[in-house]
Protein backbone atom coordinates (compact mmCIF):
# COMPACT_ATOMS: atom_id res chain seq x y z
CA UNK A 1 0.00 0.00 0.00
CA UNK A 2 1.64 3.32 -0.94
CA UNK A 3 0.64 5.92 1.39
CA UNK A 4 1.11 9.56 0.78
CA UNK A 5 2.13 11.70 3.71
CA UNK A 6 1.76 15.34 4.99
CA UNK A 7 3.00 17.30 7.46
CA UNK A 8 2.42 21.00 8.71
CA UNK A 9 2.65 21.05 12.38
CA UNK A 10 5.16 22.99 13.51
CA UNK A 11 8.51 24.79 10.75
CA UNK A 12 8.50 21.90 8.48
CA UNK A 13 6.37 21.67 5.58
CA UNK A 14 7.12 18.09 4.32
CA UNK A 15 5.24 15.25 2.30
CA UNK A 16 6.39 11.95 1.72
CA UNK A 17 5.35 8.91 -0.09
CA UNK A 18 5.69 5.51 2.03
CA UNK A 19 4.94 2.07 0.74
CA UNK A 20 3.55 -0.69 3.20
CA UNK A 21 4.73 1.64 6.20
CA UNK A 22 8.55 1.23 5.93
CA UNK A 23 10.14 1.88 2.41
CA UNK A 24 10.48 5.86 2.11
CA UNK A 25 10.09 5.75 -1.90
CA UNK A 26 10.68 9.83 -1.62
CA UNK A 27 11.01 12.16 1.83
CA UNK A 28 10.79 15.86 1.21
CA UNK A 29 11.25 18.46 4.13
CA UNK A 30 11.02 22.40 3.66
CA UNK A 31 12.37 24.04 6.88
CA UNK A 32 11.52 27.39 7.89
CA UNK A 33 15.04 27.69 10.29
CA UNK A 34 16.28 30.35 8.34
CA UNK A 35 12.90 32.55 8.91
CA UNK A 36 12.64 32.40 12.86
CA UNK A 37 16.05 32.62 13.30
CA UNK A 38 16.09 35.81 13.79
CA UNK A 39 13.14 35.62 16.76
CA UNK A 40 14.82 33.14 18.56
CA UNK A 41 11.41 30.95 18.26
CA UNK A 42 9.17 29.84 15.86
CA UNK A 43 6.83 32.82 15.27
CA UNK A 44 3.51 31.22 14.76
CA UNK A 45 2.15 33.66 11.39
CA UNK A 46 4.87 33.09 9.72
CA UNK A 47 5.13 29.68 9.85
CA UNK A 48 1.66 29.57 8.68
CA UNK A 49 2.21 31.85 5.64
CA UNK A 50 5.21 30.23 4.68
CA UNK A 51 3.18 26.93 4.56
CA UNK A 52 1.23 27.88 2.54
CA UNK A 53 3.64 29.19 0.36
CA UNK A 54 5.69 25.80 -0.10
CA UNK A 55 3.12 22.97 0.35
CA UNK A 56 2.18 22.47 -3.20
CA UNK A 57 5.66 21.99 -3.95
CA UNK A 58 6.52 20.07 -1.30
CA UNK A 59 3.93 17.35 -2.32
CA UNK A 60 4.61 17.84 -6.28
CA UNK A 61 7.94 17.25 -5.12
CA UNK A 62 7.36 14.08 -3.43
CA UNK A 63 5.42 12.59 -5.82
CA UNK A 64 8.29 13.08 -8.57
CA UNK A 65 10.80 11.79 -7.00
CA UNK A 66 9.12 8.64 -5.74
CA UNK A 67 8.43 8.80 -9.42
CA UNK A 68 4.29 8.13 -8.73
CA UNK A 69 1.62 10.21 -9.44
CA UNK A 70 -1.74 10.25 -7.61
CA UNK A 71 -2.98 7.41 -9.27
CA UNK A 72 -0.84 5.46 -7.78
CA UNK A 73 -0.95 6.36 -4.20
CA UNK A 74 -3.72 4.33 -2.21
CA UNK A 75 -4.22 6.94 0.54
CA UNK A 76 -2.81 10.42 2.00
CA UNK A 77 -2.41 10.66 5.72
CA UNK A 78 -2.15 14.14 7.50
CA UNK A 79 -1.29 15.28 11.05
CA UNK A 80 -3.45 16.23 12.81
CA UNK A 81 -2.09 17.47 15.86
CA UNK A 82 -0.66 18.19 18.15
CA UNK A 83 1.32 21.42 16.60
CA UNK A 84 0.04 25.03 15.41
CA UNK A 85 -3.19 25.44 15.05
CA UNK A 86 -2.41 27.67 11.65
CA UNK A 87 0.28 25.20 10.45
CA UNK A 88 -1.83 22.05 10.98
CA UNK A 89 -4.87 23.57 8.95
CA UNK A 90 -2.70 23.96 5.98
CA UNK A 91 -1.72 20.57 5.90
CA UNK A 92 -4.81 19.22 6.48
CA UNK A 93 -6.32 21.53 4.03
CA UNK A 94 -4.21 20.77 1.07
CA UNK A 95 -4.47 16.53 2.27
CA UNK A 96 -8.96 17.25 2.45
CA UNK A 97 -8.67 18.62 -1.26
CA UNK A 98 -6.26 16.10 -2.42
CA UNK A 99 -8.32 13.24 -0.95
CA UNK A 100 -11.90 15.24 -2.30
CA UNK A 101 -10.24 15.46 -5.72
CA UNK A 102 -9.07 12.12 -6.11
CA UNK A 103 -11.81 10.33 -3.76
CA UNK A 104 -8.42 8.48 -2.13
CA UNK A 105 -9.01 7.85 1.79
CA UNK A 106 -7.75 10.19 4.09
CA UNK A 107 -6.41 9.40 7.91
CA UNK A 108 -5.46 11.62 10.06
CA UNK A 109 -2.53 11.58 12.42
CA UNK A 110 -0.82 12.21 15.80
CA UNK A 111 2.02 13.71 15.31
CA UNK A 112 3.76 11.58 18.23
CA UNK A 113 2.62 8.63 17.28
CA UNK A 114 4.25 9.43 13.72
CA UNK A 115 7.83 10.09 16.18
CA UNK A 116 7.43 6.46 17.90
CA UNK A 117 6.45 4.99 14.43
CA UNK A 118 9.27 6.66 12.47
CA UNK A 119 11.59 4.01 14.26
CA UNK A 120 10.09 1.61 11.71
CA UNK A 121 10.98 2.80 8.49
CA UNK A 122 14.50 2.09 9.64
CA UNK A 123 16.32 -1.27 7.93
CA UNK A 124 15.75 -3.09 10.59
CA UNK A 125 12.57 -2.21 12.48
CA UNK A 126 12.39 -2.57 16.38
CA UNK A 127 10.56 -5.08 18.21
CA UNK A 128 7.41 -4.67 20.97
CA UNK A 129 6.73 -4.33 23.29
CA UNK A 130 9.26 -0.86 23.37
CA UNK A 131 9.90 2.27 25.67
CA UNK A 132 9.82 5.30 23.15
CA UNK A 133 11.13 8.63 24.47
CA UNK A 134 9.87 11.28 22.00
CA UNK A 135 11.86 14.55 22.98
CA UNK A 136 11.70 17.75 20.92
CA UNK A 137 11.51 21.37 20.94
CA UNK A 138 7.23 20.86 21.60
CA UNK A 139 7.23 17.38 23.55
CA UNK A 140 8.94 15.11 26.25
CA UNK A 141 7.17 12.09 26.63
CA UNK A 142 7.64 8.77 27.27
CA UNK A 143 5.43 6.00 25.65
CA UNK A 144 4.77 1.68 26.62
CA UNK A 145 4.35 0.98 23.05
CA UNK A 146 3.08 -2.82 23.09
CA UNK A 147 2.56 -2.84 19.74
CA UNK A 148 1.50 -0.41 16.44
CA UNK A 149 -1.93 0.53 17.59
CA UNK A 150 -1.97 -0.01 21.75
CA UNK A 151 0.46 3.25 22.94
CA UNK A 152 0.10 4.37 26.25
CA UNK A 153 1.97 7.52 27.84
CA UNK A 154 3.75 6.53 30.74
CA UNK A 155 5.41 10.08 31.84
CA UNK A 156 5.59 13.65 30.26
CA UNK A 157 6.61 17.34 31.14
CA UNK A 158 5.01 19.60 33.31
CA UNK A 159 6.20 22.35 32.27
CA UNK A 160 8.79 23.00 29.49
CA UNK A 161 9.68 20.33 26.76
CA UNK A 162 13.59 19.55 26.68
CA UNK A 163 14.33 20.78 23.19
CA UNK A 164 12.62 24.11 24.76
CA UNK A 165 14.91 24.47 27.43
CA UNK A 166 17.97 24.43 25.29
CA UNK A 167 16.49 26.86 23.17
CA UNK A 168 15.33 28.89 25.92
CA UNK A 169 18.91 28.60 27.77
CA UNK A 170 20.74 29.19 24.11
CA UNK A 171 18.46 32.62 23.41
CA UNK A 172 19.46 33.73 26.82
CA UNK A 173 23.24 33.14 26.43
CA UNK A 174 22.53 34.93 22.58
CA UNK A 175 24.28 31.40 21.62
CA UNK A 176 22.18 31.20 18.33
CA UNK A 177 19.04 29.00 16.73
CA UNK A 178 17.92 26.55 16.91
CA UNK A 179 19.75 26.67 20.22
CA UNK A 180 20.04 22.82 20.42
CA UNK A 181 22.48 22.49 17.87
CA UNK A 182 24.40 24.89 19.00
CA UNK A 183 24.72 23.97 22.86
CA UNK A 184 25.05 20.74 21.62
CA UNK A 185 28.67 21.59 19.52
CA UNK A 186 29.38 24.33 22.58
CA UNK A 187 29.03 21.83 25.20
CA UNK A 188 31.97 19.62 23.72
CA UNK A 189 34.47 22.07 24.64
CA UNK A 190 33.01 22.49 28.00
CA UNK A 191 33.35 20.96 31.21
CA UNK A 192 29.91 18.95 32.10
CA UNK A 193 30.70 18.75 35.96
CA UNK A 194 31.93 23.11 36.48
CA UNK A 195 28.40 24.15 37.43
CA UNK A 196 26.31 21.20 39.24
CA UNK A 197 22.90 22.42 38.05
CA UNK A 198 19.86 21.36 39.68
CA UNK A 199 18.52 17.83 38.37
CA UNK A 200 14.54 17.69 39.08
CA UNK A 201 13.43 13.56 39.85
CA UNK A 202 9.83 14.45 40.97
CA UNK A 203 8.47 11.79 43.39
CA UNK A 204 9.59 8.94 44.09
CA UNK A 205 9.06 6.82 40.68
CA UNK A 206 7.34 9.25 38.78
CA UNK A 207 8.34 8.78 34.91
CA UNK A 208 7.24 12.84 34.55
CA UNK A 209 9.95 15.47 33.40
CA UNK A 210 10.41 19.29 34.40
CA UNK A 211 12.54 21.41 32.94
CA UNK A 212 12.02 24.93 33.38
CA UNK A 213 13.87 24.70 37.30
CA UNK A 214 17.24 24.17 34.78
CA UNK A 215 16.49 26.96 32.83
CA UNK A 216 15.82 29.43 35.83
CA UNK A 217 18.96 28.57 37.41
CA UNK A 218 20.96 28.71 34.04
CA UNK A 219 19.45 31.98 34.44
CA UNK A 220 20.20 32.94 37.99
CA UNK A 221 23.97 31.60 38.20
CA UNK A 222 24.17 33.95 35.29
CA UNK A 223 22.66 36.75 36.81
CA UNK A 224 24.37 36.48 39.96
CA UNK A 225 27.55 37.81 38.50
CA UNK A 226 25.96 40.19 36.30
CA UNK A 227 24.06 41.92 39.24
CA UNK A 228 27.37 41.93 41.52
CA UNK A 229 29.82 43.57 38.60
CA UNK A 230 26.97 45.10 37.05
CA UNK A 231 28.95 47.85 33.90
CA UNK A 232 31.77 45.95 34.05
CA UNK A 233 30.95 43.41 30.77
CA UNK A 234 31.98 43.49 27.55
CA UNK A 235 28.56 42.21 26.55
CA UNK A 236 29.58 38.71 24.80
CA UNK A 237 26.63 36.82 26.92
CA UNK A 238 24.39 39.23 24.79
CA UNK A 239 20.93 38.90 27.03
CA UNK A 240 22.35 37.83 29.50
CA UNK A 241 24.00 40.90 30.16
CA UNK A 242 27.18 38.94 31.72
CA UNK A 243 30.80 39.09 29.92
CA UNK A 244 33.07 36.31 30.49
CA UNK A 245 35.53 38.44 32.95
CA UNK A 246 32.71 37.97 35.26
CA UNK A 247 32.00 34.18 35.05
CA UNK A 248 33.76 32.05 36.91
CA UNK A 249 33.75 29.43 34.15
CA UNK A 250 33.62 30.00 30.50
CA UNK A 251 30.39 29.86 28.59
CA UNK A 252 31.24 26.36 27.23
CA UNK A 253 31.53 24.96 30.99
CA UNK A 254 27.94 26.60 31.33
CA UNK A 255 26.39 24.96 28.02
CA UNK A 256 27.88 21.88 29.18
CA UNK A 257 27.11 21.52 32.59
CA UNK A 258 23.26 22.23 31.19
CA UNK A 259 23.16 19.90 29.10
CA UNK A 260 24.82 17.26 31.51
CA UNK A 261 21.73 18.03 33.91
CA UNK A 262 18.88 17.35 31.24
CA UNK A 263 20.79 13.90 29.56
CA UNK A 264 20.78 12.69 33.01
CA UNK A 265 17.17 12.94 33.91
CA UNK A 266 16.24 11.79 30.22
CA UNK A 267 18.62 8.99 30.64
CA UNK A 268 17.44 7.74 34.13
CA UNK A 269 13.68 8.25 33.86
CA UNK A 270 14.06 6.41 30.35
CA UNK A 271 16.12 3.33 31.93
CA UNK A 272 13.46 3.33 35.05
CA UNK A 273 10.74 2.92 32.43
CA UNK A 274 12.62 -0.04 30.66
CA UNK A 275 12.98 -1.82 33.38
CA UNK A 276 9.47 -1.43 35.18
CA UNK A 277 7.94 -1.76 32.08
CA UNK A 278 10.14 -5.20 30.92
CA UNK A 279 10.55 -3.36 27.56
CA UNK A 280 13.01 -5.52 25.07
CA UNK A 281 13.72 -2.39 23.25
CA UNK A 282 14.21 1.15 23.82
CA UNK A 283 13.69 3.83 20.98
CA UNK A 284 14.03 7.40 21.00
CA UNK A 285 12.78 10.17 18.30
CA UNK A 286 12.38 14.03 17.87
CA UNK A 287 15.18 16.65 17.37
CA UNK A 288 16.38 16.50 20.71
CA UNK A 289 17.57 13.07 19.49
CA UNK A 290 20.37 13.86 17.69
CA UNK A 291 22.05 15.25 21.09
CA UNK A 292 25.28 13.64 20.70
CA UNK A 293 25.75 13.13 24.77
CA UNK A 294 21.92 11.89 25.26
CA UNK A 295 23.20 9.69 21.89
CA UNK A 296 26.20 8.67 24.13
CA UNK A 297 24.94 8.28 27.16
CA UNK A 298 21.67 6.62 26.05
CA UNK A 299 23.88 3.77 24.79
CA UNK A 300 25.87 3.09 27.56
CA UNK A 301 22.89 3.15 29.77
CA UNK A 302 21.01 1.19 27.49
CA UNK A 303 23.41 -1.10 26.88
CA UNK A 304 23.60 -1.69 30.74
CA UNK A 305 20.48 -2.99 31.11
CA UNK A 306 20.83 -5.50 28.34
CA UNK A 307 18.73 -4.19 25.97
CA UNK A 308 18.81 -3.14 22.42
CA UNK A 309 18.51 0.82 21.74
CA UNK A 310 17.24 2.32 18.38
CA UNK A 311 18.04 5.72 17.40
CA UNK A 312 16.35 6.57 13.89
CA UNK A 313 18.94 8.60 12.10
CA UNK A 314 18.60 12.30 12.48
CA UNK A 315 16.11 12.99 9.46
CA UNK A 316 13.58 10.91 10.77
CA UNK A 317 14.11 12.12 14.66
CA UNK A 318 13.33 15.27 13.15
CA UNK A 319 9.72 16.41 12.08
CA UNK A 320 9.10 14.56 8.59
CA UNK A 321 6.30 13.24 7.11
CA UNK A 322 7.53 10.00 6.16
CA UNK A 323 6.62 9.24 10.00
CA UNK A 324 3.54 10.23 9.06
CA UNK A 325 2.83 7.84 6.44
CA UNK A 326 4.32 5.10 8.45
CA UNK A 327 1.42 6.12 11.07
CA UNK A 328 -1.29 6.20 9.01
CA UNK A 329 -0.57 3.03 7.26
CA UNK A 330 -0.73 1.22 10.60
CA UNK A 331 -3.91 3.22 11.37
CA UNK A 332 -5.50 2.04 7.58
CA UNK A 333 -4.35 -1.33 8.11
CA UNK A 334 -6.41 -1.84 11.43
CA UNK A 335 -9.74 0.56 10.63
CA UNK A 336 -9.96 0.08 6.75
CA UNK A 337 -9.71 3.55 6.27
CA UNK A 338 -11.88 6.46 6.00
CA UNK A 339 -13.26 8.89 4.00
CA UNK A 340 -14.56 11.05 6.34
CA UNK A 341 -13.08 14.77 5.70
CA UNK A 342 -15.33 15.78 8.49
CA UNK A 343 -11.72 16.70 11.31
CA UNK A 344 -10.48 19.73 12.54
CA UNK A 345 -6.67 20.60 13.82
CA UNK A 346 -6.12 19.70 16.94
CA UNK A 347 -3.58 21.74 18.76
CA UNK A 348 -3.26 20.77 22.38
CA UNK A 349 -3.48 16.84 22.29
CA UNK A 350 -1.70 16.03 25.76
CA UNK A 351 -2.43 11.80 26.33
CA UNK A 352 -1.72 10.23 22.95
CA UNK A 353 -4.67 7.71 22.34
CA UNK A 354 -4.20 4.46 20.42
CA UNK A 355 -5.01 4.85 16.66
CA UNK A 356 -8.84 2.62 17.65
O1 LIG B 1 11.48 17.45 16.52
P1 LIG B 1 11.93 18.82 16.17
O2 LIG B 1 12.69 19.02 14.87
O3 LIG B 1 10.73 19.82 16.12
C1 LIG B 1 9.72 19.83 17.09
O4 LIG B 1 9.94 20.49 18.12
O5 LIG B 1 8.68 19.14 16.85
O6 LIG B 1 12.80 19.35 17.40
C2 LIG B 1 13.36 20.62 17.45
C3 LIG B 1 14.06 20.78 18.79
C4 LIG B 1 14.56 22.17 19.06
O7 LIG B 1 14.21 22.55 20.37
C5 LIG B 1 16.07 22.03 18.92
O8 LIG B 1 16.80 22.95 19.71
C6 LIG B 1 16.28 20.61 19.40
O9 LIG B 1 15.18 19.89 18.87
N1 LIG B 1 17.53 20.04 18.90
C7 LIG B 1 18.54 19.66 19.72
C8 LIG B 1 19.59 19.22 18.88
N2 LIG B 1 19.16 19.33 17.58
C9 LIG B 1 17.89 19.83 17.62
N3 LIG B 1 18.64 19.66 21.06
C10 LIG B 1 19.79 19.23 21.59
N4 LIG B 1 20.85 18.80 20.85
C11 LIG B 1 20.79 18.78 19.50
N5 LIG B 1 21.82 18.35 18.77
ZN1 LIG C 1 7.89 16.78 16.09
Amino acid sequence: MIVLGIESSCDETAAAVVEDGHRILSSVVSSQIGIHRPYGGVVPELASRQHVKVIIPVVSEALQRADLDMSAVDAIAVTQGPGLVGSLLVGIGVAKGLAYATGKPLVAVNHLEGHILAAFLEESPPSFPLIALVVSGGHTNLYYVKDYSNITLIGRTRDDAAGEAFDKVAKFLDLGYPGGVVIDELARSGNPGAVSFPRAYLEKDSLDFSFSGIKTAVVNFVRKYVDSNQGDGIGIYGNSGASAKQLPVQVADIAASFQEAVVDVLVVKTCAAAQRFDASQVVVAGGVAANSRLRERLREEVARLGLPLMLPRAELCTDNAAMVAAAGFHQLKKTGGSWDLDFDAISRWPDLPASS
